[in-house]
Parts: structure tokens; C-alpha cells; sequence
């Protein structure tokens, strides 16, 4: 069954001359036990798809239902007020209450709902232990690190067990190893409470770590959606591949298309590729960095070119390889295990991994 479900949903900010159409009819589904990512560049409507969903902003058409409720129907001018929906809520700024423990702010909600100072007691220490919290119930949120600032913030959105939670960038807030460990313990969470969640973030490599579904989102539409695999290895447009990997951009010429194989002109070298998505509009020719085959003497389908410089990244390096100046002046990145030596490479790109959308 769906948790959460999302139907053509328009949504401006402003109204008449000035208004600005921020969602373009987004259709999406969350099922049970599910995660979902919403990803997208900055600015691409992801925290306004949420507040859409939670209530905190006004839609102009389409539906959304929470289960078998709905709760907002454009075509009939309802809708629900936030604090009817039952969501739990995460924000990037976890916004705690500085001068409630821990404890307190985790039973501030259960308190305004009227329940009972034995039953908030054990709701509240069963959350906060789920939640590895439990030896900090009476600390206050200035006594704690931001790893555990930001447990207690969903502490908060769990306690009273909402159908659906929604997250927006969570793990922005931490440092970089903080947020990796944090991702993880999330996942972990998530599965093991059988939670549905829908998780905003802008980091690709987050979306795919944490999520069973990407849903990517390109300038108020949804671009496309699928497993982190699919998403990744088989994208469907050049926005796609270009923001779920690290990639090169070839300056190709397309000479001839035989079905799907492409034969490209790059700077006078014959390469072939494969075509991708549905085509239209100016050809773009793009590889992935990992793909590319470094060789030191010549091979099939590959480009020679100088290295420009290695830098080491711990685990490889990763090598800029680039033409002289001047004529069609460009250059493509690879990793290798070592450090090259200066000189001519041959760069492999294999068939189908060179992408021509
Ligand atoms: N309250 C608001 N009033 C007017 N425009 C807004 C408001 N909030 C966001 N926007 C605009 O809506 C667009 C989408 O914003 P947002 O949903 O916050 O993007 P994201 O979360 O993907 O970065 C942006 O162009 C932003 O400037
Ligand atoms: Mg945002």
C-alpha cells in the first residue's frame, strides 16, 4: 500500500504577474518500509515538495494523500491543516528547544496531544533508547554534539509513531565523517522501525546510500526516478548521468548512427559510441571518470593524449590528461592505482560506456 502519494502537484510562490511556478506537476509514491530520496540541484523544489506535504505551504492543484486520507485536493479547494496530517518532521537546523532537556523536548508533542504523564514517560524512553539516547534524557541541547542533536530531532519526529516521516537534508549539519556514520545509523533506523521515509538531500552519493528509490528532481519536475542503480548505470537523460556521477564531456562530432552505435569525431580521432536516451536537440558525449582505461601504448577505441598532472586521492589518483593548446584545446580525467610518469597515454573509453544523449 502507499504511504504517501502524490499526484500532479502544482505549487507557485507568489500570485498573478509575479507568481513563480516552483512545482510542475510532480507525481511520486511512497510504499511502506520505504526510503526515498528526493535529489535535486539547489533551488530545484525539494524542501518546497515536502512543506507541500506537510502542510506548510499551500498548493495550487493536484492531490495528496497520507494513506487512505487525503489531504489535499486542489479541484475541491481542501485542505488539511499540518498539525491533522500526523507527519514527523526533521530540519536541517534541528530547531530543539535550548531550555528543555532532552527528555522534554522529545514529550513536548505527546504533551500537546493530551496523552498521559505514564504513558509520555515510557513513549519517550523507548524512542530515546531506539535512538542509542537513552543515558542523555536530562541533558540540555547545548550539553550534547551535533551527532546527538540531530538523533533527538528525529527522536521527536518518532515518537508518536507517524505514518510518514519527512527529512530534509538531516545530515547536512554534520561534518564530513559525522554525516557518514549518520547515514548508516538512518538507514539502520529506518529499516529496522519500519518506517516510511522521504529524505531531501542534494548529495548524490547520500541519495544512493541511503534510499531503496531516487526521485531526481530538475526544476520543479521530476527528471526521473528509480533504484540508485538504475538511476546511476542506466540514466535516461544527460541531467540524469550528469548529476548522479563524475564525468567527462567530450567535444564529439556525430558522423554517422548505425541503431544505437554512434561513431563520433573527436579532434580528428574516430571513436564509437552509444546512444542514449530519446535523442533531440545537440548531441552531448559523455563518460564516466572510472571508465576510462588508461593504457601506454595504443588500444581500440581510445584517444591519445599528454598528462597534465596526478593528484592523489588516498585510494588512486586521479590523472587530468590534456590536449596542447590550441586547436580543439580539451581534456579528459581517469583514475589510476599510481602515479603516472609525464608522457603520451592512450585513453580507453569503452563502447558503451561512452554515452552519446
Ligand atoms: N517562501 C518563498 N517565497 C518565494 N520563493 C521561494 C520561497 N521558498 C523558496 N522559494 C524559491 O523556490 C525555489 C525552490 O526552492 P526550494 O524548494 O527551497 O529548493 P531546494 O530545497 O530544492 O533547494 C527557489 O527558486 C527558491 O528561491
Ligand atoms: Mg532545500
Amino acid at each position: 500500500m502507499n504511504e504517501l502519494t502524490v499526484n500532479d502537484l502544482h505549487l507557485d510562490y507568489g500570485t498573478g504577474a509575479h507568481a513563480n511556478q516552483i512545482l510542475k506537476g510532480v507525481s511520486m509514491h511512497l510504499q511502506k518500509g520505504e526510503v526515498v530520496a528526493l535529489l535535486g540541484p539547489s533551488g530545484s523544489g525539494k524542501t518546497t515538495l515536502l512543506r507541500a506535504v506537510a502542510g506548510l505551504e499551500s498548493a495550487k492543484q493536484g492531490t495528496i494523500s497520507i494513506g487512505e486520507r487525503n489531504v489535499y485536493d486542489g479541484s475541491k479547494n481542501f485542505e488539511m491543516p499540518a498539525e491533522h496530517r500526523n507527519l514527523g518532521l526533521v530540519f536541517q537546523s534541528y530547531a530543539l528547544w535550548p531550555h528543555k532537556t532532552v527528555f522534554d523536548n522529545v514529550a513536548y508533542g505527546l504533551k500537546l496531544r493530551k496523552m498521559g504523564a505514564a504513558d509520555i514517560k515510557d513513549k519517550v524512553a523507548d524512542v530515546l533508547k531506539n535512538l542509542g539516547l537513552g543515558h542523555l534524557a536530562e541533558r540540555y541541547p547545548h550539553q550534547l554534539s551535533g551527532g546527538q542533536q540531530q538523533r533527538v530531532a528525529i527522536a521527536r519526529a518518532l515518537v508518536y509513531n507517524p505514518p510518514v516521516i519527512l527529512l530534509d537534508e538531516p545530515l547536512s549539519n554534520l561534518d564530513a565523517k559525522l554525516r557518514e556514520e549518520a547515514r548508516a545509523f538512518l538507514r539502520e533506523l529506518i529499516v529496522r522501525l519500519g518506517l516510511s521515509a522521504l529524505m531531501v538531500t542534494h548529495d548524490q552519493a547520500e541519495a544512493m546510500a541511503i534510499s531503496d528509490r531516487i526521485l531526481l528532481l530538475n526544476n520543479g519536475k521530476i527528471e526521473q526516478q528509480g533504484t540508485p542503480q538504475s538511476m546511476y548505470e542506466t540514466p535516461e537523460t544527460l541531467f540524469t548521468a550528469e548529476f548522479m556521477g563524475s564525468n567527462n564531456r567530450l567535444p564529439a562530432k556525430v558522423v554517422q548512427r548505425d541503431g544505437a552505435r554512434v561513431r563520433l569525431d573527436v579532434n580528428g580521432t574516430a571513436l564509437t559510441g552509444t546512444a542514449r536516451g530519446a535523442g533531440g536537440g545537440e548531441p552531448s558525449t559523455i563518460i564516466r571518470v572510472e571508465e576510462v582505461k588508461i593504457s601506454p601504448t595504443p588500444v581500440e577505441n581510445a584517444i591519445e593524449l599528454p598528462l597534465l598532472t596526478c593528484m592523489y586521492l588516498g585510494d588512486r589518483f586521479e590523472c587530468l590528461f590534456k590536449s596542447p593548446a590550441g586547436g580543439g584545446e580539451f581534456g579528459l580525467r581517469a583514475y589510476s592505482k599510481y602515479k603516472l610518469e609525464a608522457g603520451n597515454y592512450w585513453l580507453q573509453l569503452p563502447v558503451d560506456k561512452l554515452w552519446v544523449f
